[in-house]
Protein backbone atom coordinates (compact mmCIF):
# COMPACT_ATOMS: atom_id res chain seq x y z
CA UNK A 1 0.00 0.00 0.00
CA UNK A 2 1.27 3.48 -1.02
CA UNK A 3 2.37 5.36 2.39
CA UNK A 4 -0.28 7.33 4.09
CA UNK A 5 2.69 9.84 4.95
CA UNK A 6 6.04 9.22 3.05
CA UNK A 7 8.27 7.48 5.64
CA UNK A 8 11.01 10.32 4.72
CA UNK A 9 11.25 14.27 5.21
CA UNK A 10 13.23 14.14 2.31
CA UNK A 11 12.82 12.63 -1.19
CA UNK A 12 15.39 10.27 -0.03
CA UNK A 13 18.56 9.72 -2.36
CA UNK A 14 19.14 7.05 -5.35
CA UNK A 15 22.44 6.57 -6.89
CA UNK A 16 23.08 4.75 -10.41
CA UNK A 17 25.87 4.37 -12.39
CA UNK A 18 26.25 7.97 -13.57
CA UNK A 19 23.62 9.42 -11.32
CA UNK A 20 22.55 11.19 -7.98
CA UNK A 21 19.12 11.67 -7.99
CA UNK A 22 18.50 13.78 -4.98
CA UNK A 23 16.01 16.38 -3.17
CA UNK A 24 15.97 19.39 -5.14
CA UNK A 25 16.13 22.03 -3.01
CA UNK A 26 16.34 26.37 -3.04
CA UNK A 27 20.42 25.74 -3.27
CA UNK A 28 19.88 24.54 -6.64
CA UNK A 29 17.63 27.51 -7.74
CA UNK A 30 19.84 28.92 -10.22
CA UNK A 31 20.44 25.51 -12.19
CA UNK A 32 16.73 24.73 -11.98
CA UNK A 33 15.77 27.73 -13.20
CA UNK A 34 18.40 26.88 -16.30
CA UNK A 35 17.14 23.51 -17.01
CA UNK A 36 12.88 25.60 -16.76
CA UNK A 37 14.16 28.15 -19.26
CA UNK A 38 14.92 25.61 -21.63
CA UNK A 39 12.01 26.26 -24.58
CA UNK A 40 11.76 22.98 -26.42
CA UNK A 41 12.32 21.07 -23.19
CA UNK A 42 9.50 22.61 -21.59
CA UNK A 43 6.99 22.70 -24.54
CA UNK A 44 7.12 19.12 -24.51
CA UNK A 45 6.09 18.95 -20.91
CA UNK A 46 3.15 21.35 -21.77
CA UNK A 47 4.71 24.46 -20.41
CA UNK A 48 6.25 27.94 -21.01
CA UNK A 49 9.58 28.38 -20.58
CA UNK A 50 9.88 30.40 -17.53
CA UNK A 51 10.80 33.93 -17.65
CA UNK A 52 11.91 34.85 -14.39
CA UNK A 53 13.56 33.10 -11.22
CA UNK A 54 10.52 34.15 -9.31
CA UNK A 55 9.01 31.25 -11.56
CA UNK A 56 11.23 28.83 -10.87
CA UNK A 57 10.87 29.63 -7.13
CA UNK A 58 7.04 29.43 -7.10
CA UNK A 59 7.61 25.72 -8.55
CA UNK A 60 10.15 24.54 -5.94
CA UNK A 61 7.41 25.81 -3.77
CA UNK A 62 4.75 23.94 -4.91
CA UNK A 63 6.74 20.63 -5.18
CA UNK A 64 7.56 20.79 -1.07
CA UNK A 65 3.61 21.76 -0.76
CA UNK A 66 3.00 18.78 -2.48
CA UNK A 67 5.51 16.57 -1.09
CA UNK A 68 4.65 17.55 2.27
CA UNK A 69 0.73 16.78 1.47
CA UNK A 70 1.66 13.02 -0.09
CA UNK A 71 0.75 14.32 -3.17
CA UNK A 72 3.73 14.12 -5.26
CA UNK A 73 7.56 13.58 -4.91
CA UNK A 74 10.04 15.43 -6.90
CA UNK A 75 13.68 14.90 -7.23
CA UNK A 76 16.87 16.67 -9.60
CA UNK A 77 18.75 14.39 -11.25
CA UNK A 78 22.34 14.72 -10.94
CA UNK A 79 25.71 13.43 -12.96
CA UNK A 80 28.00 11.66 -10.76
CA UNK A 81 31.20 10.34 -13.33
CA UNK A 82 31.75 12.88 -15.66
CA UNK A 83 34.26 15.23 -14.72
CA UNK A 84 33.94 17.62 -16.46
CA UNK A 85 30.40 17.63 -15.54
CA UNK A 86 30.19 16.15 -11.72
CA UNK A 87 27.65 17.64 -9.83
CA UNK A 88 25.27 19.45 -12.39
CA UNK A 89 21.80 19.08 -12.70
CA UNK A 90 20.72 17.04 -15.41
CA UNK A 91 17.05 17.42 -15.44
CA UNK A 92 14.32 16.44 -12.59
CA UNK A 93 12.04 13.39 -12.00
CA UNK A 94 9.43 12.08 -10.15
CA UNK A 95 5.73 11.22 -9.46
CA UNK A 96 3.03 13.47 -8.86
CA UNK A 97 -0.95 13.21 -8.80
CA UNK A 98 -0.13 9.50 -6.23
CA UNK A 99 -3.64 7.99 -6.70
CA UNK A 100 -3.87 6.10 -3.65
CA UNK A 101 -7.33 4.16 -4.17
CA UNK A 102 -5.45 2.16 -6.96
CA UNK A 103 -1.75 2.65 -5.48
CA UNK A 104 -0.32 4.08 -9.01
CA UNK A 105 1.84 7.54 -9.13
CA UNK A 106 2.09 9.08 -12.82
CA UNK A 107 5.83 9.13 -13.95
CA UNK A 108 7.18 12.53 -15.17
CA UNK A 109 10.75 13.46 -16.03
CA UNK A 110 12.64 16.15 -17.89
CA UNK A 111 16.21 16.25 -19.26
CA UNK A 112 18.36 19.45 -19.95
CA UNK A 113 19.32 19.74 -23.90
CA UNK A 114 23.28 19.16 -23.31
CA UNK A 115 22.96 16.06 -21.36
CA UNK A 116 19.96 14.60 -23.65
CA UNK A 117 20.92 11.10 -25.70
CA UNK A 118 23.53 9.67 -23.18
CA UNK A 119 21.12 7.22 -21.31
CA UNK A 120 20.61 9.46 -18.73
CA UNK A 121 16.91 9.53 -19.03
CA UNK A 122 16.48 5.82 -19.24
CA UNK A 123 18.85 5.56 -16.36
CA UNK A 124 16.67 8.11 -14.30
CA UNK A 125 13.39 6.29 -14.92
CA UNK A 126 14.47 2.89 -14.20
CA UNK A 127 15.87 3.78 -10.73
CA UNK A 128 12.48 5.62 -10.26
CA UNK A 129 10.40 3.59 -11.31
CA UNK A 130 12.31 0.69 -9.06
CA UNK A 131 11.94 2.70 -5.74
CA UNK A 132 8.14 3.18 -6.28
CA UNK A 133 7.73 -0.23 -6.31
CA UNK A 134 9.78 -1.30 -4.19
CA UNK A 135 9.42 1.55 -1.35
CA UNK A 136 6.93 3.21 -1.86
CA UNK A 137 4.89 0.28 -2.66
CA UNK A 138 3.15 1.32 -5.62
CA UNK A 139 1.17 -1.20 -7.68
CA UNK A 140 1.45 0.22 -10.87
CA UNK A 141 3.58 3.69 -13.04
CA UNK A 142 1.05 5.58 -15.37
CA UNK A 143 2.37 8.08 -17.83
CA UNK A 144 0.30 10.75 -20.34
CA UNK A 145 2.24 11.39 -22.63
CA UNK A 146 1.46 13.98 -25.55
CA UNK A 147 0.95 12.79 -29.35
CA UNK A 148 3.94 14.78 -30.76
CA UNK A 149 5.90 13.60 -28.59
CA UNK A 150 8.41 10.84 -29.62
CA UNK A 151 11.10 10.70 -27.84
CA UNK A 152 8.79 10.41 -24.43
CA UNK A 153 6.91 7.77 -26.32
CA UNK A 154 9.79 5.90 -27.96
CA UNK A 155 11.47 5.84 -23.75
CA UNK A 156 8.92 4.69 -21.97
CA UNK A 157 8.45 1.34 -24.71
CA UNK A 158 12.03 0.76 -23.56
CA UNK A 159 11.12 0.75 -20.48
CA UNK A 160 8.17 -1.81 -20.60
CA UNK A 161 5.02 0.28 -20.59
CA UNK A 162 1.94 -0.87 -22.60
CA UNK A 163 -0.17 1.30 -24.29
CA UNK A 164 -3.72 1.67 -23.05
CA UNK A 165 -5.25 4.22 -24.92
CA UNK A 166 -5.55 7.91 -26.30
CA UNK A 167 -7.08 10.25 -23.71
CA UNK A 168 -8.75 13.69 -25.51
CA UNK A 169 -8.08 16.66 -24.44
CA UNK A 170 -6.34 15.61 -21.38
CA UNK A 171 -4.07 18.28 -20.54
CA UNK A 172 -4.00 21.75 -20.72
CA UNK A 173 -0.71 23.17 -22.06
CA UNK A 174 0.18 26.27 -21.47
CA UNK A 175 2.71 26.38 -24.26
CA UNK A 176 0.64 25.24 -26.85
CA UNK A 177 -2.50 27.81 -24.74
CA UNK A 178 -4.91 24.77 -25.44
CA UNK A 179 -6.25 21.24 -24.60
CA UNK A 180 -3.92 18.12 -25.72
CA UNK A 181 -4.89 14.88 -26.66
CA UNK A 182 -2.59 12.23 -24.55
CA UNK A 183 -1.62 8.71 -24.83
CA UNK A 184 -2.11 7.25 -21.41
CA UNK A 185 0.49 4.22 -21.06
CA UNK A 186 1.41 2.22 -18.18
CA UNK A 187 3.52 -0.42 -16.12
CA UNK A 188 2.51 -2.98 -13.93
CA UNK A 189 4.59 -3.92 -11.34
CA UNK A 190 4.50 -7.73 -12.01
CA UNK A 191 5.49 -6.77 -15.49
CA UNK A 192 8.28 -4.61 -14.19
CA UNK A 193 9.54 -7.97 -12.26
CA UNK A 194 9.75 -9.54 -15.64
CA UNK A 195 11.27 -6.53 -17.54
CA UNK A 196 14.29 -6.47 -14.75
C1 LIG B 1 12.13 12.24 -23.02
C2 LIG B 1 13.48 12.55 -22.38
C3 LIG B 1 13.31 12.54 -20.86
C4 LIG B 1 14.50 11.48 -22.82
O1 LIG B 1 15.72 11.71 -22.13
P1 LIG B 1 17.15 11.22 -22.73
O2 LIG B 1 18.12 11.22 -21.62
O3 LIG B 1 17.50 12.05 -23.92
O4 LIG B 1 16.81 9.73 -23.20
P2 LIG B 1 17.85 8.52 -23.28
O5 LIG B 1 19.13 8.98 -23.88
O6 LIG B 1 17.90 7.84 -21.96
O7 LIG B 1 17.12 7.58 -24.33
C5 LIG B 1 16.35 6.45 -23.92
C6 LIG B 1 15.44 6.03 -25.07
O8 LIG B 1 14.50 7.08 -25.34
C7 LIG B 1 14.25 7.12 -26.75
N1 LIG B 1 14.67 8.45 -27.26
C8 LIG B 1 15.39 9.38 -26.62
N2 LIG B 1 15.51 10.49 -27.38
C9 LIG B 1 14.84 10.23 -28.52
C10 LIG B 1 14.55 11.00 -29.69
N3 LIG B 1 14.99 12.26 -29.82
N4 LIG B 1 13.79 10.44 -30.66
C11 LIG B 1 13.31 9.19 -30.53
N5 LIG B 1 13.54 8.40 -29.43
C12 LIG B 1 14.29 8.93 -28.45
C13 LIG B 1 15.04 5.99 -27.37
O9 LIG B 1 14.23 4.84 -27.38
C14 LIG B 1 16.17 5.80 -26.37
O10 LIG B 1 16.69 4.49 -26.36
P3 LIG B 1 17.85 4.06 -27.42
O11 LIG B 1 18.91 5.10 -27.29
O12 LIG B 1 18.26 2.71 -26.93
O13 LIG B 1 17.20 4.07 -28.75
C15 LIG B 1 14.01 13.92 -22.86
O14 LIG B 1 14.02 13.95 -24.28
C16 LIG B 1 13.21 15.12 -22.36
O15 LIG B 1 13.52 15.67 -21.33
N6 LIG B 1 12.16 15.56 -23.10
C17 LIG B 1 11.41 16.76 -22.75
C18 LIG B 1 10.53 16.58 -21.54
C19 LIG B 1 9.61 15.39 -21.70
O16 LIG B 1 9.10 15.14 -22.78
N7 LIG B 1 9.40 14.66 -20.60
C20 LIG B 1 8.55 13.52 -20.58
C21 LIG B 1 7.13 13.89 -20.44
S1 LIG B 1 6.23 12.58 -19.62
Amino acid sequence: MLPRLFPFTLPPKIETDNLIIQALTIEHLEEYHGLCREESTMKLYGLKPHQKIEDTQNTLDVLDQWFRANTAIRWGIFSKNDLQEKNSLVGDIGYWQFDVLRNRGELGAKISLRFKSRGWGYEACSAVIDFGFKELGLQGVDANISLANKASMALVKKLGFQRIGIRPQLSYSTAEESWQDMLFLSLNQRDWQYHE
